[in-house]
């Protein structure tokens, strides 16, 4: 039974033992909301992350959540709405948990070279503007590093593993929505151009050459900004300028 009520927007959660995926439930039951809601699982069979990627997901180890939000807000201005959910995540993570986590632009939080959260979002929209936005984030809390291995991900890491000692999912949920809640609040009424400095030093993937994929577009280079419409700039290892909106890139 979980309390979000005294949070001003995310008062409504959906909570099931399992579920194939947080993202297709929140989607299932948007048009009978009126207000905005989380879906949470316990369990996914189905978790997916960027670019239909198996998301694994297992049981009770970590946060599989799903956040439906309905602002009034033209299509454009969603293009960095993913920076202000990074940066609140990250800001969890430093604050109460005391870890040195960075942001790998557009939407992963990595503490070193490991992987400890991951999101996504979707929207539905018209030529009126957005309608809703589904935004799901899986969240390593409670995974031992023999159980990442087992299922080959040598490259994730927990809260559970960086912090020492069992999370409790219950508070991590609050400190969560608490977070998400002022920075999408944020987002609603602010430019970028207001969090681009913290958020900058918040990411990893200064000063290093990696290779950028967006489409058909494949770029091996070093990220030198982001503009106020949240895209990335890439100068290629022969000196071209690239922007990127949402690349994935490897590291
Ligand atoms: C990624 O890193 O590629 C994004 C991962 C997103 C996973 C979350 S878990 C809750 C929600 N339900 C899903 O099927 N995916 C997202």
């Amino acid at each position: 039974n979980i309390e979000l009520s005294k949070q001003k927007i995310l008062n409504k959660a959906y909570v099931q033992p399992q579920v194939d995926s947080t993202q297709l439930l929140a989607r299932s039951i948007i048009n009978e909301e009126h207000d905005d809601f989380v879906v949470l699982s316990d369990e996914q069979t189905k978790g997916r992350g960027r670019f239909n990627r198996e998301w694994s997901s297992i049981k009770g180890k970590g946060l599989w959540m799903s956040i439906v939000l309905k602002p009034h807000i033209p299509i454009h201005k969603m293009s960095t709405f993913n920076l202000f959910i990074s940066l609140a995540i990250q800001e969890v993570v430093e604050k109460h948990y005391q870890i040195n986590s960075k942001i790998k632009w557009p939407n992963d939080i990595y503490v070193g070279e490991q992987k400890l959260c991951g999101f996504l979002t979707e929207m539905i929209a018209d030529t009126d503007g957005v309608n809703a936005i589904i935004c799901g984030i899986g969240f390593n809390l409670n995974q031992t590093r023999e159980e990442f291995d087992k299922v080959g991900q040598h490259r994730a890491t927990s809260l559970l593993i960086e912090h020492g000692s069992t999370i409790d999912p219950y508070q991590f949920l609050k400190y969560l929505i608490e977070a998400i809640e002022k920075r999408y609040n944020q987002f609603l009424v602010s430019p970028f151009s207001e969090i681009k400095d913290t958020y900058k030093s918040k990411s990893m993937i200064w000063n290093r050459t990696l290779n950028y994929t967006e489409g058909n577009k494949k770029v091996k280079g070093r990220a030198i900004d982001i503009q106020d419409n949240g895209f990335l700039t890439v100068i290629s290892e022969d000196g071209e300028i690239y922007q990127f909106m949402s690349a994935d890139i490897d590291i």
